[in-house]
This record gives structure tokens, C-alpha cells and sequence, in this order.
């Protein structure tokens, strides 16, 4: 019952905190379902999200004391003077992925520079409610291993070979890097596939090869300028995604993140919108439901990657497809970097 006289916020949290609660009467079942469907439709949950029959309470705020809501979806219905606390759940989909917040350091610091940057993220990230992952350049990565030993830092390298061993000079091989500590792995970021013919095969290969040396690849995908305008972006990383997994078991989906990144939005400071992110994110997890099942993909890490910074973060990482961010500039300031690890922790 809705006691006389209670505030409209209060009504409404009530309302909220009624049909979500595990303790409603068995006779209401029905309605609670239509109202929970109807609320998760509001707060652009997937109606399974509020099906874990969780309590979620709601602590309507009085006077001009203004509480941001913990995620951007619930704001549009709680704008001001509602704070909510989610005890474990709402169960969106988004919160039984990993959230991954990746730095790609790019060809970026010496390993004296390294050891800087690292002293100044521990303490930084320390209370970070995502994964954290820096991937330096090959150079660092001793330096990385050493110094994040003991800390929430995971370490990456920014490419991998796809042979085992052999006459491939300069190039690096998985066991190489997992015999370090190395534990992520970027493949086919844009910049090697425009300035060294990496190709959709060439990121196959590796990406296997990644997977059975025991990293886990953070394979990108993403489409040009011209692309996008072309209109052909989700036809374009749809076939980029289907040929960097061709052959990659389900149980080894589990290790791979996917992260879109627009060629158009690295390093330019354009940055594309959260809806637009949003959208191919989407497909993305689409994509890989298609081809390992709608379990497979509500488990996989898809990032945003694209002139990420601390403004626009918490925007992109509000939405319901991303997961987390990987980050060229903002990862080589410690603070900033920091802002990003925050806003993927509310995201
Ligand atoms: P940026 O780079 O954040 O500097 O745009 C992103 C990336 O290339 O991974």
C-alpha cells in the first residue's frame, strides 16, 4: 500500500521497490511480471535483467541534494532527488561481463618512462571495480610484469606473432610472452593493419595462436571514414569479426575481448557518439551470438576504442553493449587514465 500523502519520488520507489522485491505476494506474480517488464523496458534493460528477482532499493532524497543514479540508464527515470542503491542487482546483462578498462601505450614510453607512468597507475587504479590491463610496448613489458606483481594491473603486449618459434626475426611468439606474465594481447589494431598489411587473416592467425599459447587477444575491429560513410560499417566488422574468431573454439571465446574502434575516432580526438558506439557494439555481440550462441556473446567484453577520455567516458561506458574502453592518449596520463578505470566502475 502506498502510504496517503507520499511524494511522487517516494510513490514511485515504492512502485519500484515492490515489484522487484523478491517478498511480493505470490498472488501479485502476474503483475509484478507486467510492471517489471514495463520497468525494464524503461530503463532499456533486457527484461531477463530484472527477472533475478532481486531487491533493489530505492532511497528517494529530499530537499535539493542531488545524487547522481549509479547508471546512466536509470537516470532518465530517476532524474534528480533519487538515489538508488542496487544491492548485487538489477541483473543487467552488462554486469555479468567482465568490465575491462585496456591502456594501448602504442609505441610510447622507454622503459624508464615505463616505470614512472606505473608508479603513478598503482595507486591510482588500486580501487578500481573493473579489470585494469596496460599493454606497452614489448621493451616494457619486463619492467610492467615486475613492477604490477601483487597489484590489480594486468599487463599486455601490443602484438603477437603466429608461429610458435622459428626464422622470423623481430617478430615475438605467444610462449615468449606468457613466459614473461604477460596475460592480454592486442591484435589487429588499425594501425597495424594500415601501416603493416595485417590483415582479417593475418589477425586469425595470430589470435589463435594467442589463444593456445594461453593470452588473451583483444582483437580490433572498426571501419574508415569512408566506410562508415559508405554505410557499410556493421557489414564490414561483422566480417572482421567472423574471420578473427574462424576456428576459435567456444571455450576459448571466453579469453577473447573484441574492441571496436573506429579508424576515424583514434588518435583524431573525434570521438564517435555513445549511440553510434553503442550500435556496433551491439552487433558486434550480435555477431558472435550468431555464431557461438546467445550465452557465448552476453559473456563477451566488447570495448570501445577511440579517443576515449575522461569527459566522454562515462557516456560510452553507460551504455549497455560496452563494456570497457581501450585507450591510446588518456592511458599515458596517469590521472586521466584513472578518470576512465572510475567511470567503467559505474558504467
Ligand atoms: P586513442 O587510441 O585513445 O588515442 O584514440 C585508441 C587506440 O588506438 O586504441
Amino acid at each position: 500500500r502506498i502510504p496517503a500523502g507520499a511524494r511522487r519520488q517516494s510513490r514511485r520507489a515504492f512502485y519500484v521497490k515492490a515489484f522487484l522485491s523478491k517478498g511480493c505476494a505470490r498472488r501479485r506474480v502476474s503483475e509484478r511480471n507486467r510492471r517489471r517488464r514495463l520497468l525494464a523496458r524503461r530503463l532499456k534493460l533486457s527484461p531477463q535483467a530484472t527477472d533475478e528477482n532481486r531487491v533493489c532499493h530505492i532511497i528517494p532524497l529530499t530537499g535539493h541534494i542531488r545524487t547522481p543514479a549509479p547508471h546512466p540508464a536509470l537516470r532518465t527515470t530517476f532524474p534528480r532527488g533519487g538515489r538508488l542503491i542496487m544491492e548485487g542487482v538489477i541483473t543487467m546483462d552488462k554486469q555479468n561481463r567482465k568490465a575491462i578498462i585496456a591502456g594501448n601505450w602504442k609505441m610510447n614510453k622507454t622503459a624508464t618512462e615505463a616505470k614512472a607512468l606505473i608508479s603513478e597507475l598503482i595507486p591510482a587504479v588500486k580501487d578500481a571495480g573493473c579489470e585494469v590491463v596496460i599493454c606497452v610496448p614489448f621493451t616494457d613489458l619486463v619492467t610492467a610484469v615486475e613492477m604490477t606483481k601483487g597489484t590489480n594491473i594486468h599487463v599486455g603486449a601490443e602484438n603477437v606473432h603466429f608461429e610458435k618459434s622459428g626464422a622470423f626475426t623481430g617478430e615475438i611468439s605467444a610462449d615468449m610472452l606468457t613466459d614473461l606474465g604477460v596475460e592480454y594481447v592486442v591484435i589487429g589494431h588499425s594501425e597495424r593493419r594500415q601501416y603493416f598489411a595485417e590483415t582479417n587473416e593475418t589477425v586469425n592467425k595470430r589470435t589463435k595462436a594467442a589463444l593456445a599459447g594461453g593470452l588473451k587477444p583483444i582483437i580490433c575491429v572498426g571501419e574508415s571514414l569512408d566506410q562508415r560513410e559508405q554505410g557499410v560499417t556493421e557489414e564490414l566488422v561483422r566480417m572482421q569479426v567472423k574471420i578473427a574468431l574462424n576456428g576459435v573454439t567456444a571455450d576459448e571465446l571466453k579469453n577473447v575481448v573484441i574492441a571496436y574502434e573506429p579508424i576515424w575516432a583514434i588518435g583524431t580526438g573525434k570521438t564517435a557518439t555513445a549511440d553510434q558506439a553503442e550500435e556496433v557494439c551491439a552487433a558486434i555481440r550480435k555477431v558472435v551470438g550468431e555464431l557461438y550462441g546467445e550465452d557465448a556473446a552476453k559473456g563477451l567484453t566488447v570495448q570501445y576504442g577511440g579517443s576515449m577520455n575522461p569527459k566522454n567516458a562515462e557516456e560510452l561506458l553507460g551504455k549497455p553493449d560496452v563494456d570497457g574502453g581501450l585507450i591510446g592518449g588518456a592511458s599515458l596520463k596517469a590521472d586521466q587514465f584513472a578518470v576512465i578505470v572510475d567511470a567503467a566502475t559505474k558504467g
